[in-house]
């Protein structure tokens, strides 16, 4: 089977629940606090992996008390996770997550993950010609760089979802052949704010007539667009009880590499894999709600 490889970020995500965010000097009482292991690489490996993809992901953990809960937690979900590598004297990536009524607030503090770097031979190992390499920005930007460049060179399919939006993504477009972007990250990558959301198709238009690039990007409740020669086409997402949207993005760019690893069509892969993010949004936590291929196709 061809694989999904992964490249990315490996978090502890602590998802605390309140009304309302402290100010300045002040304390305030929390309602309850849960661990979920997320991160964007870590979770686009599970959501490939739970489609039923054959899926290694390469990352950096801690030698802490999270970094062996993480690690432990991946392979139970059946990654390869013979790349994922523990540095000592560092934490493993922790992103605290503010759970409040109108939406999140997040920091993220990387810890390991800015530590993956020199990654040719563990990609060299893994990636053939067949398989799929899925990468975003919450690693050092150099790594995804090569990571994308030596992926190409071996004729593998690259894509990358550019979150957090990072300026340096256009030099690395000639090794991309599919990228991810959600709204806010395609203002960054035309370079400007889309002031009207009529324009906001033509403006994907404009941008894949210059790019060799195939364009998707998701929107939230809107659903994914994405280009063909010339237009583009939106897939409506369908209504859901919306109870957690953090990594509805990372099952969507998970989902897509297995499909695309599967030889599916970019379209079917498309739709798919939209169905897939929306169903992830019922359940809190990044991973908890990521659906098999069977969940998607009784949906
Ligand atoms: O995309 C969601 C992820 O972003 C979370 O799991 C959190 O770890 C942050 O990195
Ligand atoms: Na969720």
């Amino acid at each position: 089977m061809n694989k999904v490889i992964v490249l990315g970020s490996i978090n502890m995500d602590m998802v605390m629940e309140t009304d309302r965010l402290p100010k300045i000097g002040e304390t305030l009482l929390g309602e309850t606090i849960d661990y979920y292991v997320g991160g964007k690489g870590a979770n686009q490996a599970v959501a490939a992996s739970r489609v039923g993809a054959e899926v290694s992901l390469i990352g950096k953990i801690g030698d802490d008390t999270f970094g062996s809960k993480v690690y432990k937690h991946l392979e139970n979900e059946h990654i390869d996770v013979s790349a994922v590598i523990s540095e000592k004297n560092i934490f493993t990536g922790v992103a605290s997550i503010f759970k409040l009524k109108e939406d999140n607030a997040i920091v993220v503090l990387p810890g390991a993950n800015m530590l993956l770097t020199n990654i040719d031979s563990e990609l060299n190992e893994r990636i053939t010609a067949k398989d799929v390499l899925l990468t975003q920005l919450e690693i050092p930007v150099d790594t995804v760089k090569r990571g994308l460049q030596l992926a190409k060179s071996k004729g593998a399919i690259t894509i990358l979802n550019p979150a957090p939006y990072n300026d340096q993504v256009p030099e690395m477009l000639s090794f991309v052949d599919i990228i991810t972007p959600n709204e806010t990250e395609f203002e960054g990558l035309l370079g400007h704010r889309i002031p009207n959301a009529d324009q906001f198709e033509q403006e994907m238009l404009n941008w894949s007539k210059a790019n060799d690039t195939q364009l998707i990007v998701t929107r939230g409740g809107e659903g994914i667009s994405y280009t063909t020669k010339n237009e583009v086409v939106t897939v409506p997402a369908e209504k859901v009880m919306i109870v957690d949207t953090t990594g509805a993005g990372d099952t969507f760019n998970g989902i897509l590499a297995a499909c695309l690893a599967k030889g599916m069509s970019t379209s079917e892969a498309i739709k798919l894999s939209g169905k897939g993010a929306t169903l992830s949004i019922t359940k809190l936590g990044a991973q908890t709600g990521m659906p098999t291929l069977a969940e998607i196709e009784a949906f």
